[in-house]
Order: structure tokens, then C-alpha cells, then sequence
């Protein structure tokens, strides 16, 4: 009869550490939380555990049987309901690794970036469009030279001085020095002159190079558009004209140009050509001048019947004033930062 009782309440206060058990399991938050649950359920000394010893106290066989396999059983719902619940923690674990880690595409297809124009080509753009505008064509020449276009045809013969003032690369190629990278864009002006017949009003962009340090405003490689007018009757005052009136169209109302009196060795008279900025500041941005009458013979016009003026520009220089860029590197140091800007 004792033993009776000490089965029966065996068997309840089995099912009772098994509940709590169950529920403890139903109630742990995370993963190390089970583990350390899992563990304590394991231990010798657990609830449940402890029963195995008393069960081997009891005299009834057919009793051992009966709490072992209530035990076993009790063990076994256990055991299922630990690996149920290990694995929706790692099933939860990975659902919000892969949550965290995935990479949101749709981003990029929606917000789709389209590219824009460097802004030393958008500067060029505008210059042909002002110029077009003024009744000019555009004209372009070799980057590679001659050095009778880009020096002997514009009045400077090998010995002239003003030929130093040109940092020139020469190509190994020929003659010792007779091919170069152009160093300016006037060598277009004789390819032009000897192959369109006046009345000349073109204009002639390009690429230039000289080995010029770079610093805040001079490259290696800069951008120069060389402008040339030839007609019956042209005058200073037509280029000075020219000169205003294309300032105020590129750069707007509030800038205004002056010319300085200068020397190249292709015009006569010479002048720099300077803008002011809205803040007063002076910048020097081009040369210009009449065709000196070398020039003009040079490239098979008679300086008897027609006469012109022609100037040079730094594009660079230009792009960098319009859009007030610091330092005129900044243009090609291709970070996208920058250049999104324009
Ligand atoms: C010339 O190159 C002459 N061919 C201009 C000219 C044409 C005069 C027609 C008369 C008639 P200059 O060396 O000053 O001139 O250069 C003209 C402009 O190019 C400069 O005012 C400046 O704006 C730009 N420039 C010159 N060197 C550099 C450089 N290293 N980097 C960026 N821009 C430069």
C-alpha cells in the first residue's frame, strides 16, 4: 500500500518537474538561454533525474517499470520539445542574419545614375554655342604638330626669343624637334588659312600641351579655343567688341573684360584679355591681337587687301571662373563627388 502511494505521487510529481520543464522550454528568450536550460535539465541532480535513484527504491517490479517508462517518456517529450525549440531559434537566427546582411538591389535600379558631360567639355559646348551664335564655324587641327605650324608659320623662326615662353614636348619622330604636341591652338589658324577662303570667322577648340607644373591654375594638359576673324576693313575695335560681347554672353552681365597691352610674336598690336569677376577680381584668360602680316602670308592671304584679329583662351581657366572651382586640378582628379556637382 506504501508503495502504491509512493508510485502515485511519483508519477505526479513527475508530470509536475516534466510541465515545469516544458514550460521553462516554451519560456527561454534565446538560444544561449535553452543551452543553459538543456544543460540543467541534463544534470544528475535534476528534477527528473532524480527520480531514476528513487525509482530503484521501490520493491514492486512491475512499479520500477511503470515510473521508468513514465520517466522515459517524460525524457523523450523533453527532449523533442528542446530540439523543437533549438531549432526555431536558429531558424529565427538565420532569417535575421539574412535580413541584416542582404543587399537592397532595388536601390540602384530605381535611382539609376546617368552620366553628364566633364565639365571642361560642357564649358566647350557653351563657347561654340556663344561663338555659332556670333556667326562663327568651328574649325579643328592635329594634336600632334609640325613645327612650322606651330611656330615658323606664326613669325616665330626657330632663333625667336618667344619661343621658350612654350614648355615644349617634341615627339621622336623626323627631323630632331620638327614634330611636337601643339602648345597652343594657333597652329589651327594657318591650317585653316590655307584651306578656307576669306571672309574667315571660325573658331577652333582643342587640347594643348606643355610641361607646365601643375598648380591651381595651370595643367600639363589644358583646353584652349583659338578664334580667328579675317575680312576686308577688320580693326581692334571689332575684336575689342567681340571680346565684351562674348564675356557677357559665357560668363553673364555681371562680368565685364578689359584688354592689357601685351606681345605675341602672330599679332600686332597684342593685348591680354582679362575678366573682371562680380567680387572685382581681375583673371587673366586668353590672348589676342591683329593677324600679323607674317602670319597672314604664312597661311596664303594677301595682308594688302584683307586684314583680322585672332585670340586664344584658356577653356580650363574659363570653366573654372564659371563654375568659382578653387583649384583648376580639382577638374581632373575624376573624383565623382566633384564632378556630380556640375
Ligand atoms: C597663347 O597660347 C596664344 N596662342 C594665345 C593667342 C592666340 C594670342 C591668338 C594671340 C592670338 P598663352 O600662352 O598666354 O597664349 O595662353 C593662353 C591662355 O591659355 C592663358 O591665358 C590661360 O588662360 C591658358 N593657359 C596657359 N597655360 C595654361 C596651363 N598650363 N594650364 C591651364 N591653362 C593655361
Amino acid at each position: 500500500m506504501a508503495d502504491q502511494n509512493s508510485v502515485e505521487s511519483m508519477s505526479l510529481a513527475i508530470n509536475g518537474a516534466k510541465e515545469s520543464a516544458m514550460s521553462a522550454i516554451k519560456n527561454t528568450a534565446d538560444l544561449a538561454g535553452l543551452r543553459a536550460l538543456s544543460a540543467d535539465l541534463n544534470k544528475k541532480d535534476s528534477p527528473l533525474n532524480s527520480f531514476k535513484s528513487e525509482m530503484g527504491k521501490l520493491s514492486s517490479v512491475d512499479d520500477k517499470r511503470s515510473i521508468g517508462q513514465l520517466l522515459n517518456a517524460a525524457a523523450g517529450e523533453i527532449a523533442a520539445a528542446l530540439e523543437t525549440r533549438t531549432r526555431e531559434f536558429a531558424d529565427n537566427e538565420i532569417a535575421a542574419r539574412i535580413e541584416q546582411e542582404s543587399l537592397d538591389l532595388t536601390e540602384f535600379l530605381v535611382q539609376r545614375r546617368r552620366g553628364h558631360s566633364h565639365i571642361v567639355t560642357q564649358a566647350t559646348q557653351r563657347l561654340e554655342d556663344v561663338f555659332i551664335g556670333l556667326g562663327f564655324q568651328i574649325a579643328e587641327g592635329p594634336e600632334v604638330e609640325t613645327d612650322f605650324h606651330n611656330f615658323e608659320a606664326l613669325n616665330m623662326p626657330k632663333s625667336h626669343p618667344a619661343r621658350s615662353e612654350f614648355d615644349t614636348m617634341f615627339l621622336e619622330y623626323g627631323e630632331p624637334n620638327s614634330v611636337l604636341l601643339r602648345t597652343h591652338t594657333s597652329p589651327v589658324q594657318i591650317r585653316v588659312m590655307k584651306t578656307w577662303k576669306p571672309p574667315i570667322y571660325a573658331i577652333m577648340p582643342g587640347r594643348v600641351f606643355r610641361r607646365d607644373t601643375p598648380d591651381a591654375t595651370h595643367m600639363p594638359v589644358f583646353h584652349q579655343i583659338e578664334g580667328l576673324v579675317i575680312d576686308r576693313g577688320i580693326t581692334f575695335a571689332h575684336l575689342a567688341g567681340t571680346i565684351e560681347a562674348f564675356t557677357k554672353a559665357f560668363f553673364g552681365n555681371e562680368f565685364t573684360s578689359r584688354l592689357r597691352p601685351s606681345f605675341f610674336p602672330f599679332t600686332e598690336p597684342s593685348a591680354e584679355f582679362d575678366i573682371r569677376r562680380a567680387d572685382g577680381e581681375w583673371i587673366e584668360l586668353g590672348g589676342c591681337g591683329m593677324v600679323h602680316p607674317n602670319v597672314l602670308i604664312s597661311g596664303g592671304i594677301d595682308p594688302e587687301e584683307f586684314s583680322g584679329f585672332a585670340f586664344g583662351f584658356g577653356i580650363d581657366r574659363m570653366a573654372k571662373e564659371r563654375h568659382k572651382v578653387e583649384d583648376i586640378r580639382e577638374m581632373y582628379t575624376n573624383d565623382l563627388r566633384f564632378l556630380r556637382q556640375f
